[in-house]
């Protein structure tokens, strides 16, 4: 995957609120064009091997038990600068010290049920695009 493209999930909660169409108006808005969408559930086993890098973390359990208990929006964005981007367009990891205007000042609840994943890096978006996406489902 080029380096101009992220990895996001909307995450079961702002799936479950019904918040899917006003954040990928948003995320249209901010110039990211969608190469790649679909609705998925995730399995344990995939979210376990999606957070592996996180499994000594204490709330590794409490993460994974979340992602998989309703569908997630996956999708790859495309714009220049596309991770530092969507990680400013997105905010904190805890909405409670996301800037105002952000997705998760917007639509999250807590660090625990944070709305949207956003790729750390491009070598992670490329990883995580193709975790959730085959070659011919990428635009
Ligand atoms: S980040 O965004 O990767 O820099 O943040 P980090 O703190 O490393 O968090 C890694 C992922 O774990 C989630 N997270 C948590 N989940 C549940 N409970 C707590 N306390 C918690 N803290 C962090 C965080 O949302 C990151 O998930 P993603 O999907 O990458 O946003």
């Amino acid at each position: 995957m080029a380096t101009n493209r992220t990895f996001t999930m909307l995450k079961p909660d702002a799936v479950e609120k019904g918040h899917i169409g006003a954040i990928l108006e948003k995320i249209n808005a901010s110039g990211f064009r969608i190469v790649a969408l679909k609705l998925t559930h995730m399995t344990t086993q995939d979210a376990k091997a999606f957070y592996a890098v996180h499994s000594e973390r204490p709330f590794y359990g409490d993460l994974v038990e979340y992602m998989t208990r309703g569908p997630i929006v996956a999708a790859i964005l495309e714009k220049d600068n596309a991770v530092e981007d969507f990680r400013t367009l997105i905010g904190a990891t805890n909405p409670a010290d996301a800037a105002e205007g952000t997705i998760r000042k917007l639509y999250a609840a807590s660090i625990g049920e944070n709305a949207v994943h956003g790729s750390d890096s491009d070598e992670n978006a490329a990883i995580e695009g193709a975790f959730h996406f085959s070659e011919r489902e990428m635009f």
